[in-house]
């Protein structure tokens, strides 16, 4: 499974680079808030420190809007790619938009029947949300479940992006359900390394290691 980092901090972007896992980096309005910055400026830093598919979220709400918004995105850098909000609109950009060659990552993905959608009109990725389906006493994995298989069954070379994670165990949902990419935030990217035992391991092998110096 290929790991993309959900954040629009070019610090963590940096950091998780460097551990030698990062396939790729999602952005969203409100991870380019936080930062401060807008979308176009902050993609084009981020696509000078990795060279890694990058998502950039366009804001129309109607298809030419997003249609232009998505080839001025892409124009940025090769490596960008267009995340558009599912609805009627956005199918028929992606349509436009994939058949120019630019990828889209259909965003706000809530079931299978959205996934399928987004495939038939030419999505490169679709993201379904995990985590908010938990929020709202749904079991988010299950969704994770139906798309891979659905997109087995037909072929669809669109790519599952498990979004909206919000601990290790969504990361592992998404592993076992066969989710290409799972793109993941720097907190729960740190928790996956540590685990109690190994810090415990690490402690008394440095004690005996000492202890035979004597
Ligand atoms: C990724 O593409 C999404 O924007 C992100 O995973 C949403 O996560 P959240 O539900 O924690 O905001």
């Amino acid at each position: 499974m290929k790991i993309f980092i959900d954040t629009a901090n070019l610090d963590m972007i940096r950091e998780i680079n460097s551990w030698g896992i990062l396939d790729g980096v999602t952005t969203n309005p409100s991870l380019i808030a936080k930062e401060n910055t807008d979308t176009p400026t902050r993609v084009k830093e981020i696509a000078k420190i990795v060279d890694v598919p990058i998502s950039a979220e366009a804001m129309s709400l109607d298809a030419e809007g997003m249609i232009r918004e998505g080839r001025e995105l892409s124009s940025i850098h090769p490596n960008i790619n267009v995340k558009l909000p599912m609805c009627i609109d956005s199918l028929k950009a992606t349509k436009v938009l994939s058949e120019e060659g630019i990828d889209v990552n259909m965003t706000l993905i809530f079931s299978a029947q959205q996934a399928l959608l987004a495939a038939k009109a030419g999505a490169r990725y679709v993201s379904p949300f995990v985590g908010r389906l938990d929020d709202i006493g749904m079991y988010g994995t299950e969704v994770l479940n139906q798309i891979v298989g659905v997109f087995f069954n037909y072929g669809f070379e669109t790519e599952v992006i498990a979004a909206s994670i919000r601990n290790p165990i969504h990361v592992l949902e998404a592993a076992a359900a066969g989710c290409d990419i799972a793109t993941i935030p720097y907190n729960i990217l740190q928790q996956m390394v540590s685990h109690p035992k190994t810090d415990e391991g690490i402690q008394n092998f440095i004690k005996d290691y000492e202890k035979s110096k004597k």
